[in-house]
This record gives C-alpha cells, structure tokens and sequence, in this order.
C-alpha cells in the first residue's frame, strides 16, 4: 500500500460479508487499513474474532436476517459481498439439493445483500461489488456446473444493477478471481487428495491451471476492491474485473 492509500478511504461506512476468513477478511482489512469505518459479518462470528471493526453474526441467506442488519445502518458507501460456495460435480453429480444449495449461498445471498445495501446507498452513490469469479460466464470449468452457473447470476445481477443506479453515482461490479489461496481452497484440496492420488497432486492441479504459475492471494483481491471504493474507481461500473494470474487471457 502506497502512503497515498491509507487515507483513501477515510470517511466512508463500508460493509463486507463473509469477512471471517479468506477474501473476505483481506478486504474488511485492507479497506479498514485506508481509513474506511468496516462493519464485518459471517454466517460462523468465531472466525471474526481479532477483527479490529464492527462485527456481527450473518447468514447471507436468510433475507430476513439481511434486511434487518442493514436496518441498522443511515448511510453506506462500500459494499463488498464475498460470499460464496463452490460445489464439485457436472450435471450429473448435481443434485437438486446441490443445485439450491449452490444456488441459495452464491446467488440468492448476494439478491438479499443488495436489496438491504442498495436504500442505504443510492442517495449520494457509491461502490457496490461482489466477489464473483472467472469460473461464471467468463469461463467453463469442468465439474463447476452450479458454481459457474451461480457465479454468471452474480455478473448479471451485478450489470443489471449498474444500469439501474449509474445515473445515482452507484457503481456495481464485480471482482472474478482465479484461485486464491483461501482457507476453503485448503478443504477442497483435502477432499480431492485421494482422487488426485495425494495433496501435492491436487495442489499441482490448481497452480497448474494458472498462467502465472501461482494461485493468487487474498491481499491481491482486497486491493482491487479497496480501489474500486475509492476516488481512482469512481468511473468503473457494470464490469467484471478478472483478477486471475492469466486465467482469461
Ligand atoms: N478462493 C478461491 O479460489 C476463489 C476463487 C474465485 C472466487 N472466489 C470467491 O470468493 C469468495 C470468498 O472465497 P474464499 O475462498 O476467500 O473464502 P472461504 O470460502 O475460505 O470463506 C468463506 C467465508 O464465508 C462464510 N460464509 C459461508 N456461508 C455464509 C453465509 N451463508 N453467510 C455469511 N457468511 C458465510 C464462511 O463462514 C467463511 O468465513 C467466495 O464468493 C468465492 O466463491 C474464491
């Protein structure tokens, strides 16, 4: 972070999700490390321990519980909604319950997070982004069915709203990584050991389908979020930003 950067956020009310861990947590750090007032939530509120900002307890699913946290709030003008949730399998392997299940973390939670947000927002504008991936519409990936499916719903929720709001000043986009060295990319690769024949083989896999050699890192996610908040992103709106070690090139 540049010098430049720790101020640059100062003033602004900004709500992540899914900041216990992983992307999540990097981005409420990073935007509370340039001034922004963070408030942090996750569905599991042990892993928010040690956050520095405002925590609380949220299941991005339950549209209730969504609506009643941003209540809460007069003004936001950051929100960064990380939730999400991969299953493995082709259509075949995809169950109903797969399916919904996929479906209800990655696609409906980020509908209820932006019906609550969007109020709080649209009055003096704003940035509005989801984590989504390049495993969407931008790209297949075998055995991604209900990710890619879910993740392209979040790229177009997120054009659709850009074009509702531009003229507000309240940009949406969204950020599509490649794979970033979380603590849920950990538990797949324990779960795929066995059929890769060990972790360093699945782990192999990973990096292997990465042109620059190497998965990224959660920091590298936060800090295009930290600037999409900012002043320097205020005329980006209705994109997919790919953040992916080559993966789309
Ligand atoms: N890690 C990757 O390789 C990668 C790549 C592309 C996109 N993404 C996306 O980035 C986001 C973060 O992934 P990650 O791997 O950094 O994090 P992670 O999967 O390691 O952690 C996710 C966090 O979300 C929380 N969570 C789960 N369900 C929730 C719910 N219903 N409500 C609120 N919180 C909930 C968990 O408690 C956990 O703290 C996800 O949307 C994921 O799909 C990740």
């Amino acid at each position: 972070m540049t010098t430049t950067d720790k101020g640059r956020l100062t003033g602004q009310v900004a709500v992540v999700t899914a900041a216990g861990q992983g992307i999540g947590r990097a981005v409420a750090d990073r935007l509370r490390a340039e001034g922004a007032t963070v408030f942090a939530s996750d569905l599991n509120a042990e892993l928010l321990a040690g956050f520095g900002g405002e925590t609380a307890a949220l299941d991005a699913t339950d549209y209730d519980a969504v609506q009643a946290y941003f209540a809460g709030f007069e003004r936001i003008d950051t929100l960064v909604h990380a939730v999400g949730y991969v299953h493995q399998g082709t259509i075949e392997e995809c169950s109903p319950a797969d399916w919904r299940r996929s479906l209800a973390i990655t696609l409906d939670s980020a509908y209820n997070v932006a019906a609550g947000a969007v109020p709080k927002m649209r009055a003096h504008g704003g940035a509005l982004t989801f984590i989504a991936s390049v495993a969407s519409s931008l790209k297949g990936f075998p055995k991604r069915v209900a990710y890619g499916a879910a993740k392209g719903g979040v790229i177009g929720l997120t054009k659709a709203m850009a074009a509702d709001y531009v003229a507000e000043g309240l940009r949406c986009n969204a950020v599509c990584p490649g794979t970033v060295d979380s603590p849920s990319l950990h538990q797949r690769i324990e779960e795929l050991a066995e059929q890769f024949g060990s972790r360093d083989k699945a782990w192999d896999f990973f990096i292997s389908r990465q042109p620059s050699g190497r998965l990224g890192k959660p920091e590298e996610i936060a800090g295009i979020c930290a600037f999409l908040a900012s002043e320097d992103g205020r005329f980006i709106t209705g994109q997919t930003l790919q953040v992916d070690g080559g993966i789309t090139i």
